[in-house]
């Protein structure tokens, strides 16, 4: 589902974040990428959301070069992966059901459509109460829910979460991963960044753990170990 080719980036200042990168995730994986400070794990992590670009190699998604993707098709593109960020980028103004329904309404959606699939999703990240609740009204991990929640409504093949844990508690921290897990039962490939050792362990999933952009292990129910 998705590969990486020989892949560099160096971003300007001659920084190596990645270096001849080669990886090959299959659908309904679950993958932890680790590694200390600075080592590429959010650059990888980038170029599968096309934030950032190979400056050399290929990263493939659904056997399509990500660079032949046009600006137009980006949108397109971006709604079959799911984003989620250490800092949960809610809206503050909105509700959890306004937060989770935005991306919908701008698709255009109808709204019985947006309801039916609000409400499911809500119900599966355990918010369906919280519903008509504004963030600054729920916990750090509650809010990370409906960030999960909003990066799900597109139904994507993968969710992309870089540190989603970093600012929670270890009560909140094992909630967001048991969701995460959950959603990856139902289906969704899950790639997550994460400093968390424990974490990992517990999760006894693939691991791939990078040292200053090479990566250094890849392994199944890997253990953090570096
Ligand atoms: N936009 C940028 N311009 C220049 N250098 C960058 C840019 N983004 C990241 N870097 C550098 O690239 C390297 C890899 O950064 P990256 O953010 O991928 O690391 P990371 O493993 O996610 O680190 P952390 O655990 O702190 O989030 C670092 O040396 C960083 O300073
Ligand atoms: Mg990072």
């Amino acid at each position: 589902m998705i590969h990486f080719r020989n892949v560099s980036k160096i971003y300007t200042g001659d920084v190596v974040a990645l270096r001849d990168v080669n990886l090959d995730i299959g659908k309904g994986e679950f993958v932890s990428v680790v590694g200390q400070s600075g080592t590429g794990k959010s650059t990888l992590l980038k170029m599968i959301i096309l934030e950032e670009k190979p400056t050399i190699g290929q990263v493939f998604f659904n056997e399509r070069d990500v660079m032949t993707i046009g600006n137009r098709e980006i949108p397109y593109y971006r709604r079959r992966i799911g984003v989620v960020f250490q800092d949960f980028k809610l809206i503050p103004k909105r509700t959890v059901f306004e937060n989770v329904s935005f991306a919908l309404e701008v698709a255009g959606k109808s709204n019985k459509e947006i309801k039916t699939n609000v409400g499911q999703i809500l119900e599966i990240v355990g918010l369906s109460e919280k519903a008509i609740k504004y963030p600054t009204q729920l916990s750090g991990g509650e809010q990370q829910r409906v960030a999960i929640a909003r990066a799900l409504v597109h139904h994507p093949a993968v969710l992309v979460a870089d540190e989603p844990t970093g600012n929670l508690d270890m009560i909140n921290t094992w909630e967001i991963i048991e969701l995460l897990v959950r959603i990856n039962k139902l289906g969704t490939t899950v790639l997550l960044a994460t400093h968390n050792k424990e974490m990992v362990d517990r999760l006894n999933r693939r691991v791939i753990a990078l040292d200053k952009g090479n990566i250094i292990r890849d392994q199944l129910e890997g253990k953090y170990m570096i």
